[in-house]
């Protein structure tokens, strides 16, 4: 199983220092193929050694420049970062960007040779509409993505289950995973209101790989009862 934490606008930098030792003495010695990932803002990167992998939330897709509040690849070498998020619903949403920069950015990082876990997620009223207008919605955010891509995870997050409370049913969880299964062969992690108690049903259903988890990553403690439940 792959337990993603997405920080989003949450920890400092010596907040995240301390959850990473924490984390670090919490699954140190643990005996298993799962992964852990944890995306943290970025003036919290830094040197890190542990059991898990850092990434990062985002990136312009250049090397370095002019591009005032950006941040790049230089940038993210600097601490052997190889490892994005790309095309979370609220970077999509509220930062506006659109399904054309996506990729683009989706290509750089590939051609850099990143693990890319990549975003997908409908609005409520699409799901609204039904199983078909939702798929035909998700696989839509797929164009210009290279869905053979070696280092590619994908993570499915429906916009409504994001910070709200209510997670997907195992109903819709199972019927989207499967569909997109069917397109990409690639690990499927859910996201959107995972947490401590609801954390072994999601993980059970039929083609999740993992989680990508918000508000419940937050506290490392949390996050260690999803990675152990
Ligand atoms: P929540 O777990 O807070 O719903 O956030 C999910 C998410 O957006 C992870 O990327």
């Amino acid at each position: 199983m792959i337990y993603a934490a997405n920080f989003k606008t949450n920890h400092t930098r010596s907040g995240t220092k301390r959850y990473l030792e924490e984390l670090q003495q919490k699954i140190s010695g643990r005996n298993t193929a799962d992964r852990i990932f944890v995306f943290p803002p970025f003036t919290a990167l830094d040197h890190y050694e542990g059991d898990y992998t850092l990434g990062v939330q985002n990136c312009y897709p250049v090397r370095k420049g002019a591009f005032t509040g950006e941040i790049g690849l230089e940038q993210l070498e600097e601490f052997g970062i190889g490892t994005i998020l790309i095309g979370h619903s609220e970077r999509r949403q509220l930062l506006h960007e659109t399904q054309e920069i996506v990729a683009e950015k989706f290509a750089f990082f590939q051609q850099e040779n990143f693990e890319i876990v990549y975003c997908i997620g409908e609005p409520l009223e699409i799901r609204e509409q039904g199983d078909s207008a939702v798929v035909e919605y998700l696989l839509a955010q797929f164009d210009g993505i290279d869905t053979a891509y070696g280092k590619l995870i994908i993570a499915y997050e429906p916009i409504w289950a994001i910070g709200t409370g209510r997670s997907a049913t195992v109903g819709e969880i199972a019927s989207t995973h499967k569909v997109l299964r069917q397109s990409v062969s690639k690990p499927i992690l859910y996201g959107g209101s995972v947490n401590p108690s609801n954390i072994a049903q999601i993980v059970s259903i039929d083609n999740v790989d993992g989680v990508l988890v918000g508000s419940a990553s937050l506290s490392v403690d949390s996050f260690y009862a999803l990675i152990t439940a």
